[in-house]
């Protein structure tokens, strides 16, 4: 099977992952290999692909043509026009059979799950960004956040909060540098944000206190992904508690992964519980509702939030999600368990159609 992604010559996105999930392929006994849009050849459908080596993650390359499966890790930030258009080309192309996409935009993502009513109560309010619209969240919520549409690991984001004398503002630049500073009016307000946003669509959304640790964003990454029967199956979660005043929980921001067990200090066992239920059942929702749109998925990353009042949120889905949560929280085995799940899911699908095929004969 073929990975779709990104690479500068040898150097690969996520080349640790990739090592993993190389070890993983070996033991299931499954060749795989990796590769670029620029390594396939449209007019006759051969790909130079790249075969890890799950010791040395050196690579051996050769020439594959009809790979069973493509698993899409391809993300398309920070990518030339070029790459992405035959990024594009290649997913149109019905020659190639690719499971799994990255997600459209947050807004986009939003939109979808708004429409499903049992989970729109889970959503925290979210509009794009405009100076009116901007206006009218600060007014409503004490603090707001706001995101850039086209990007993640939390570049971009903006956290304002309302003070009695003006308003504090967080920022991360596209390079994850943070800023800190205060104006004293609203007019100020706006015409910071219109310069900063420049050229760039951004959401506004509701803020959510998420200090389960004093000064600390704490927030959950849970991650579903597809079981060798092709049903939806939450694999693990894990609590991330940011850094002291940061914005935000992320791990690539200095967060650190904690247990769940992080909740039962927080709220009680029996309360927990109740929690946990609940976003279990919004996580499953969130899955089914993706896929109706997004087409055949294999894993999702979902950024779950839970305030301080105990009720669940769902902040992001990521399609293309990382499992260092796992890592972190030194659970090597669900850590495995992660890594190998999208490599049995699409054996599961290749061994039903080898079924189909000799039930045909
Ligand atoms: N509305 C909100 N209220 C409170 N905290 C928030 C809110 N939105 C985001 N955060 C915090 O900021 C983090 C990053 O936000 P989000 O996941 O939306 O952006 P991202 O850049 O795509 O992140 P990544 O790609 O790393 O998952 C969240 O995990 C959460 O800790
Ligand atoms: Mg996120």
């Amino acid at each position: 099977m073929g990975v779709l992604t990104a690479r500068k010559e040898l150097k690969f996105d996520t080349p640790v992952f990739f090592q993993d999930l190389a070890i993983a392929a070996a033991a299931l006994g499954a060749q795989l290999f990796l590769f670029s849009p620029d390594d396939v050849e449209l007019s006759d459908g051969s790909i130079r692909g790249f075969i890890p080596d799950p010791i040395t993650l050196t690579y051996q390359e050769d020439t594959f043509t009809n790979p069973n499966l493509i698993l899409d890790r391809y993300l398309p930030y920070r990518k030339s026009f070029d790459e992405l258009q035959k990024y594009q080309e290649i997913r149109q192309n019905p020659a190639f059979r690719i499971v799994n996409s990255c997600l459209p935009d947050k807004w986009n993502v939003y939109q979808i799950l708004k429409a499903k009513p049992t989970v729109v109560k889970n959503l925290p309010t979210t509009r794009l960004y405009s100076s009116k619209t901007l206006r009218q969240m600060i007014k409503r919520y004490e603090t707001v956040y706001m995101k850039p549409l086209h990007e993640t690991g939390g570049r971009g984001i903006i956290k304002i909060t309302h003070k009695r004398k003006g308003y504090s503002l967080y920022a991360r630049d596209l390079h994850r540098v943070q800023s800190y500073s205060r104006v004293t009016s609203l007019e100020e307000l706006l015409a910071r944000i219109q310069k900063i946003t420049l050229g760039h669509a951004y959401l506004v959304q509701q803020g959510l206190d998420l200090s389960l640790v004093e000064n600390r964003v704490t927030d959950m990454r849970l991650l579903l992904q597809k079981t060798e029967n092709g049903e939806w199956s939450v694999t693990g979660y894990g609590m991330r508690v940011g850094a002291k005043n940061s914005p935000t929980s992320n791990l690539h921001g200095g967060g650190i992964g904690k247990p769940v067990q992080l909740l039962y200090s927080r709220f009680g066992k029996k309360r927990s519980k109740r929690i946990r239920q609940r976003f279990l059942k919004l996580a499953y929702r969130v899955g089914r509702t993706i896929e109706k749109h997004c087409g055949q998925m294999v894993e999702m990353g979902l950024d779950i939030g839970i305030d301080t009042r105990g009720k669940v949120w769902l902040i992001e889905v990521n399609g293309m999600p990382g499992r260092q949560i796992f890592k972190q929280m030194d659970r090597m085995n669900l850590y495995r368990k992660a890594v190998s799940s999208p490599l049995r899911y699409i054996l599961g699908l290749l061994s039903i159609k080898s079924s189909e095929k000799k039930a045909q004969t």
